[in-house]
């Protein structure tokens, strides 16, 4: 708890909305369930990282790669990536200065934080309106686009943020929901290149005895692109944070 409060403080990031609405926060958090949960996640990074090597393989022209939500870099193969390509961009909302010392030591990466959604700026005023993204589509360069477990989480803290802070009702986040969803499904289907789109398919929480209490649909009941492969991710161990349940979490990936 005291590291994570630790850095809470000598992590900063340059967006404040980023901060004030709790991303760095959930960053710093994901961040420590990674090192508790090395292993089972280990499985998922790995898978992640195969994943992101079979659509680089598609991609005819290895100018530009483009990896959306890249986060902790733990499930994007960046030593591979930067040799195969001229330029790496890794983008998100967030990157901790552990990513950060990675990605340091490549010449042709960029660490690059920004509102993937292009929304924030509103919805952190109480206004819900999404907009359809356009930042890199006149990047004629980029021959391949990841986004990396990113879809199903663009909704989650900007729908809680309506709720707790402008009384929007569940319906209410539910549309803002969906729109989030289908706004980036459209701007990744904007690109020109190879785009690859890793992200969860579906939850499943099991009680102590590994009997299914829950099944649920990250895609805000959105019909999500053919997966050609998928895993399964064990995300929250037995214990991790409650005793009594675990989830596990079908990740799949499309070419789109
Ligand atoms: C489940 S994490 C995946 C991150 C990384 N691929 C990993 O596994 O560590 C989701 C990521 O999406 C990022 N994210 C959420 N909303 C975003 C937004 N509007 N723009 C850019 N990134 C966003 C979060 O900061 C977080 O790093």
């Amino acid at each position: 708890m005291l590291k994570e409060l630790w850095q809470y403080v000598s992590n900063t990031t340059e967006n404040p909305i980023a901060k004030k609405m709790g991303f760095l926060s959930e960053s710093i958090a994901m961040e420590a369930r990674a090192k508790r949960c090395k292993q089972s996640w280990g499985v998922h990074y790995q898978n992640c990282q195969k994943a992101i090597l079979q659509a680089s393989l598609r991609s005819v022209q290895k100018r530009t790669v483009l990896v959306l939500g890249a986060g902790s870099l733990h499930d994007v193969p960046l030593g591979i990536l930067s040799t195969q390509f001229d330029r790496v961009l890794l983008v998100d909302l967030v990157f901790l200065n552990s990513a950060r010392s990675v990605a340091q030591q490549f010449t042709n990466v960029e660490l690059i934080e920004y509102d993937i959604t292009e929304s924030l700026a509103r919805i952190h005023i109480g206004l819900p309106m999404v907009d359809t993204p356009m930042a890199w589509l006149d990047d004629l360069s980029i021959d391949l686009v990841v986004s990396l477990n990113l879809i199903t989480q663009l909704p989650l803290i900007p729908v809680r943020w309506l709720i707790e802070h402008f009384e929007f009702s569940e319906q209410e986040g539910d549309v803002l929901g969906k729109q989030l969803i289908l706004a980036h499904l459209l701007y990744l289907q904007s690109f020109d290149g190879e785009v690859c789109l890793i992200a969860d398919r579906e939850g499943v929480e099991y009680n102590a005895e590994g009997q299914e209490l829950d099944r649920f649909d990250p895609w805000w009941d959105i019909e999500p692109p053919k997966a050609i492969t998928t895993w399964q991710w064990e995300l929250m161990p037995l214990g991790e944070v409650d005793r009594n349940r675990s989830q596990k979490n079908r990740v799949g990936v499309s070419f789109l």
